[in-house]
């Protein structure tokens, strides 16, 4: 993962392993990975905001609408972009339970958002540690699920989250937090995560 990376880490060139599934053939270094992501994401996130304006909370809670999220932000950069990872990582379910753990997932979240079961922050916050823990595609997990609680809280009426201020996608104290914040969700307590969003 990118902490065994020194701070060179975008002029290292991709392993055969990462570069499998990779769209485009310019791509060698991380650094050129990590901007076709970017905007592949920016642009993605415009058209998102315009498919949730129209939809309800609830209808977000839907594994179409999540696969094609997940779609929308990497298919420029990703053959693979929203579909389900076949193969274990070491964070998330097995790969075999993925299809019925998200269907599990997303009932109870149309509940939660149905019934108002949680105040809208704590929600969409509860929503993307689900996502994330899952870990359902090959990579993107967390900007996905970032994305999605994003788009969650604004449809429940409030303001995006800032998740940290700092970018969460190098090491350092944010992404720490970060992290240390999604294993005490883990274990059922959600408080650190839901003041780190809105931090
Ligand atoms: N130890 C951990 N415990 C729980 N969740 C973790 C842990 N490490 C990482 N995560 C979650 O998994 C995400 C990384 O998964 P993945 O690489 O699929 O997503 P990504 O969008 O590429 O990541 P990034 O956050 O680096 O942009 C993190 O953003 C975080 O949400
Ligand atoms: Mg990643």
């Amino acid at each position: 993962m990118s902490d065994l990376f020194d701070f060179d880490e975008g002029q290292t060139p991709l392993t055969d392993e990462e570069r499998r599934g990779l769209k485009p053939a310019f791509i060698t270094f991380r650094h050129e990975l990590n901007a076709a992501e970017q905007a592949n994401i920016l642009a993605a996130s415009v058209t998102l905001r315009k498919r949730a304006q129209r939809l309800g909370a609830a209808d977000l809670a839907d594994e179409a609408f999540i696969c094609n999220a997940h779609k929308a932000m990497y298919a420029d950069v990703w053959r693979w972009a929203g579909s389900y990872r076949t193969t274990d990582r070491n964070i998330g379910v097995e790969a075999h339970v993925i299809r019925v753990q998200m269907r599990l997932f997303t009932d109870d979240a149309r509940l939660w958002i149905n019934e108002g079961v949680f105040p809208p922050d704590e929600l969409a916050v509860r929503f993307h540690h689900r996502l994330v823990a899952i870990h359902p595609f090959p990579n993107g997990n967390g900007r996905l699920s970032r994305m999605m609680g994003d788009l969650l809280v604004e449809s429940l009426g409030r303001g995006k989250f800032t998740w940290g201020a700092n970018s969460l996608t190098e090491p350092g104290a944010t992404r720490s937090a970060y992290i240390r914040a999604l294993q005490a969700a883990d274990r059922h307590d959600i408080t650190s995560l839901l003041q780190f969003a809105r931090s």
